[in-house]
C-alpha cells in the first residue's frame, strides 16, 4: 500500500552511520527495512535488532548485519508500526503477533518512530482488539481473570485453523477494550495480572509517529 511505503521510508531519513537500528515487525516497516538494505547496500552502516523471526530473515536477505538483543545495551533509534495511535502517542501494537520483543527494543531505544498509514491514527483506542501474549499453560485462567474484569478475550488463530503460536512459543488473546478511555489503568491491570507475558498497549514509548496518507502526502506527529 502506497501510504505504507511512504511513511515506511520517510523514516530511514533518521538513521545514520554507526547507529544501531531497532527493526519493527509488520508490512509498514517492510518497506522501511527494504529501504534500509539499499542504503546499506549503498555503503550506510549500521547494525540492527530485529523484533521478530519475520523481520530477522527480511533484513539478512537485505544484508543488514544484525546483533541479537542480548549483544546491544542501547538502541539508537528503532521504527516500527503500530495498529492503533491516539493523539496522546499511546498505542496499541501487536496485530502481527510481534508485541514481546518490539516492547523490550522500544524500552531498550533513546528513540522510537512509529511508521502507520492514516487509518491508524484514532481519537479513542480499542476498536483493534488489543493483544496480548499469554502462557500456553494458563491461558484459561487469564480468559477468566479478564472477563470478572469485564474484558472478553478471544484466542488468536492462524487463517489455517491451528492456534497463533508466537515467536517465543506462546499464545494471543485479543482483547475486547473499546472504548479504552484509560489505557494507563489498563496498562496496570494487565501488568499485574500472572499468566500475562505482555500486552500491545505502549504508552510513553514513541518520540514520533510518521502518517502516510493516500493523497501521497506525510504527516509528522511530535
Ligand atoms: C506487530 C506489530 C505491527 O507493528 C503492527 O501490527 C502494524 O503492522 P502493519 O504495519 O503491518 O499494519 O505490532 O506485532
Amino acid at each position: 500500500m502506497e501510504s505504507k511505503r511512504i511513511a515506511g521510508e520517510k523514516a530511514c531519513e533518521a538513521i545514520k552511520d554507526g547507529m544501531t537500528v531497532g527493526l519493527g515487525t509488520g508490512s509498514t516497516v517492510f518497506y522501511t527495512i527494504e529501504r534500509l538494505g539499499m542504503l546499506v547496500k549503498n555503503g550506510l552502516e549500521i547494525k540492527g535488532v530485529a523484533t521478530s523471526i519475520e523481520t530477522e530473515e527480511l533484513a539478512k536477505k537485505w544484508h543488514i548485519p544484525l546483533l541479537s538483543f542480548n549483544e546491544v545495551t542501547e538502541i539508537d533509534v528503532t521504527i516500527d508500526g503500530a495498529d492503533e495511535v491516539n493523539h496522546a502517542f499511546e498505542g496499541i501494537k501487536g496485530g502481527g503477533g510481534a508485541l514481546l520483543r518490539e516492547k523490550l527494543v522500544a524500552l531498550s531505544s533513546k528513540q522510537n518512530i512509529w511508521v502507520v498509514d492514516e487509518s491508524k491514527v484514532v481519537d479513542v483506542l480499542g476498536k483493534f482488539h488489543l493483544p496480548v501474549e499469554v502462557l500456553p499453560f494458563s491461558y484459561k485462567y487469564v480468559e477468566r481473570e479478564l472477563l470478572e474484569r469485564g474484558i472478553k478475550a478471544h484466542i488468536r488463530y492462524q487463517a489455517d485453523g491451528e492456534i497463533f503460536i508466537t515467536n517465543n512459543e506462546n499464545m494471543i488473546l485479543d482483547l475486547e477494550v473499546y472504548p479504552l478511555v484509560d489505557a494507563k489503568k489498563l496498562s496496570n491491570e494487565l501488568d499485574s495480572l500472572s499468566g500475562i507475558v505482555e500486552h500491545g498497549l505502549f504508552l510513553n514509548i514513541a518520540n514520533q509517529v510518521i502518517v502516510g496518507k493516500k493523497d501521497g502526502t506525510i504527516e509528522i506527529l511530535h
